[in-house]
């Protein structure tokens, strides 16, 4: 056993005798057994731990009655992809240093430190506010959902684009940059990740989300974080396991396959929404949609073509260079040379597409 887990005997010694993973049996001669299932749970011990989780919180997140094998394995994903972003958030941070310092320009002392513990959007960040502001007819929907709220928390709140002008609101954000760039005059915000919310029970009296649950490391953990704090909770986010979109979307269907295999395994959407027990509602995206979210120009194709437009995409940066050269290149050649036309036509009769964007209210 421990040779096929790749630890030492000791290890397993322990993890028995803190009542972590015990064999479920021993032989006459008091060596341990282990059935599949204790396998199954050694398994999920030796990802977590390597994960750099302690031993108390792995005992608690294994032992949830809640969260079964599959949705450990969606979480182990997530967790996995999230550490697969920082390293790349890393390498782009690392590459812009290098530029710099190519030029001759030397990075500061906060900089380089900062570089080195990067996440996604402390590196991507600085560019968000260029193409992201409020869509106000989708900013609408949002806003009908939380209701007669008064008090509402926005988690994961960005400079605060979907904030009700309306309410009393309080924004949680873990970046700094995306903090230090919300507008005078914003909302209060904190520095705070959906999973670990620092508000007791029922605070407000709704919580919102908007496009930043695919974000976090368990969103499902998030989701009953917003549930503990608030009445009512209304989130905006994409379906990523919806197929139909990505096929539907000329973007990710021609020229970015790539985001399928960033989306690949990542629970349906019913799953959040059944945590929370949310009713779930699709919303159109209008063609002149005022946001600069993925799909938002899907009939404005010569907008990918521009960098400030990407550069607010986190999909973009995940995908790297190399994929998003070749995107671009070949949506240039494709619009100049009439294929993009040929191909999707229809779509200038159209005002809005379903392309997966979701509405939970619970
Ligand atoms: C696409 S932006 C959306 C921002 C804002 N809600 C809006 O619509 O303009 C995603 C945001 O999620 C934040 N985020 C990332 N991980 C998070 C987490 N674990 N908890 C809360 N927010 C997170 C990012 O820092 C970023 O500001």
């Amino acid at each position: 056993m421990a040779q096929l887990a790749g630890v030492s005997v000791r290890t397993l010694h322990h993890y028995d005798e803190i009542g972590l993973v015990r064999p479920s049996a021993r032989t006459t001669a008091g060596y341990r057994t282990y059935s599949a299932g204790d396998v199954e749970r050694l398994r999920e011990v030796l990802a977590y731990r390597r994960l750099g989780f302690g031993l108390r919180e792995i005992a608690d997140l294994i032992d949830d009655p809640g969260t079964d094998a599959v949705a450990h394995l969606h979480r182990l994903r997530g967790l996995l992809l999230e550490q697969r972003d920082r390293a790349g958030a890393m390498v782009t941070a690392i590459d812009t240093e290098l530029r710099a310092r190519a030029m001759g320009i030397r990075t500061t002392s906060e900089d380089q430190l900062r570089a080195f513990g990067a996440q996604l959007y402390e590196v991507i960040g600085s560019a968000y506010p260029a193409t992201r502001r409020t869509e106000p007819r989708i900013a609408a929907r949002v806003w009908d959902a939380l209701g007669d709220a008064r008090t509402v928390l926005n988690v994961g709140a960005g400079t605060g684009s979907y904030e009700p002008p309306d309410r009393d609101v309080t924004a949680a954000e873990p970046p700094a940059v995306m903090r230090t760039q919300r507008p005078v005059g914003a909302a209060p915000c904190v520095a705070a990740g959906a999973e670990n919310l620092p508000f007791e029970n029922r605070s407000f009296d709704a919580a919102m989300a908007f496009s930043t649950v695919h974000h976090w490391h368990d969103p499902i953990a998030g989701l009953r974080e917003m549930r503990r704090v608030a009445r009512r909770v209304v989130v905006l986010t994409h379906d990523a396991s919806d197929n139909g979109w990505r096929h539907r979307f000329w973007l990710t269907r021609d020229y970015l396959p790539e985001v399928a295999g960033l989306v690949a395994g990542r629970p349906s959407v019913d799953q959040p929404a059944r945590s929370i027990g949310a009713r779930m509602e699709p919303v159109l995206i209008p063609w002149d949609c005022a946001d600069g979210f993925l799909e938002a120009c899907w009939r404005r194709p010569e907008a990918y073509l521009d960098e400030h437009v990407r550069r607010a995409v986190s999909v973009w940066t995940r995908v790297g260079p190399e994929a998003e050269q070749r995107a671009v290149n070949g949506l240039r050649d494709d619009l100049s040379s009439g294929r993009w036309a040929e191909r999707n036509g229809d779509l200038v009769d159209l005002d809005t597409a379903e392309l997966g964007l979701r509405l939970l209210v619970a």
